[in-house]
């Protein structure tokens, strides 16, 4: 048995079967147990293969989106780029390496939950203290207040939660929403029942309140006998806060992502998944802490916290902001260097590969660019 599942099944004793929200947090998120506290993560080398794991590319089409939004909001200094679920850093490394025109003007803002993961971003990107990034820097104007000097980024930060807000820039979050803990409902002959987790790391049905049969009833009608959808409290929560950091700017998320009713009509196996070294996992509640734990994410409940104003699939974001004017420079540079066949050749033409990968649609191209404006 796990340590996470020893924990699961004392509460259990203790408390009586626990919400899954709880138990997929203490799965992933355990300080010292869970699955991103004890060696998961993201990479070729790790668990599962994220966009910025894919390779540079996918940064460096970032990059280029963030200098769209710059020009767009008039070309701010400084410009607050927040990633969220920012895991051991590549994104950050590679967008920062692409060298985006906004870069004299970006405070760049890591934000992980795992205390791990922030140290190894420590070790890979060269950081300043959070309040030399995101406060004031000088006094020149007692009249005016302290304010901060521009042209002196790309200045980054790590933290352990989103910053204080407002500023101007964006919130940006890759699979960050499907990693979050989430509730599960299931559809029975009498109604909507709250699945879970017993003492003996069975799943237990309890009926649900009259409140949350409601809502299981708007968010999916007429589910079949037997549906599940999972209820995404938490995302939506960290959607909120991430509005309320932004004063002007837009936040942005990539992931997995239907809707709940849609899901409701499909096995729940296939949008509840768990990942091991590349492999899929089992049932969720087997190797608790052992195994990533994610949910696609349900736009519905996330467009009820303020509307959703642009969706489209990853491979049509990455296009709109210049994969293909990336994609052929490295393919006339391989071209010119093949037959030297340096590393610098090679380079050019593993971006052509990347870009397969992450255009794939049946892969990481299907995933679903949600994006919130917030005007100012
Ligand atoms: C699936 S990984 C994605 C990592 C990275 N964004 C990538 O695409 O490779 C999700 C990450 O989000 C982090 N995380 C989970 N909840 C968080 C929260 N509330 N705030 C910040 N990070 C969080 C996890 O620790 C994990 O590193």
């Amino acid at each position: 048995m796990t340590q996470v599942a020893e924990i699961v099944a004392e509460r259990a004793r203790r408390l009586g079967p626990l919400p899954f929200d709880e138990v997929v947090d203490l799965a992933l998120y355990h300080p010292e147990y869970g699955f991103y506290s004890s060696g998961g993560e993201a990479g070729r080398g790790g668990d599962f293969l994220t966009s910025p794991e894919v390779g540079p590319l996918f940064g460096a089409v970032l990059a280029r989106a963030l200098d769209d939004w710059w020009h767009d909001l008039g070309e701010p200094d400084p410009y607050v780029v927040v990633e969220a679920g920012a895991g051991a850093g590549t994104l950050a490394r590679n967008v920062l390496e692409a060298e985006p025109a906004c870069s004299p003007a970006l405070r760049y803002v890591l934000v992980e939950r795992s205390e791990r993961l922030r140290d190894i971003q420590r070790g890979r990107l060269p950081m300043e203290p959070a309040g030399q990034v995101l406060g004031p820097a000088v006094v020149t104007d007692p009249d005016e207040g302290p304010h901060a000097v521009p042209g002196i980024g790309p200045l980054v930060t790590s933290l352990g939660e989103l910053p204080q807000g407002p500023f101007v820039g964006a919130v940006i979050a890759n699979e960050l929403l499907d990693n979050l803990p989430f509730a599960l409902l299931e559809k029975d002959p009498l109604g909507w029942s709250e699945v879970r987790v017993g003492a003996q790391l069975g799943e237990v049905l309890v009926p649900t309140s009259p409140a949350l049969e409601r809502r299981a009833e708007f968010l999916a009608p007429d589910a079949p006998r037997g549906a599940r959808i999972p209820l995404q409290d938490a995302a939506a929560d960290w959607l909120r806060g991430a509005l309320a950091v932004v004063d002007r700017g837009a936040v942005l998320t990539f992931d997995y992502a239907d809707n709940t009713l849609s899901m409701a009509h499909r096995p729940w196996t296939e949008w509840l998944r768990t990942y091991r070294r590349h492999g899929r996992g089992g049932h969720p509640l087997q190797h608790l802490g052992g195994h990533g734990i994610t949910c696609e994410v349900a736009e519905d409940q996330l467009d009820a916290v303020q509307p959703v104003v642009r969706h489209r699939t990853q491979a049509d974001f990455l296009v709109e902001h210049g994969l293909e004017v990336l994609v052929d420079d490295a393919r006339r540079a391989w071209q010119e260097r093949a037959h030297i066949g340096d590393l610098e050749a090679l380079r050019h033409r593993s971006r052509l590969s990347e870009a397969d990968a992450l255009t794939d649609p049946s892969g990481l191209g299907a995933f679903k660019v949600l994006e919130w404006i917030v005007p100012g």
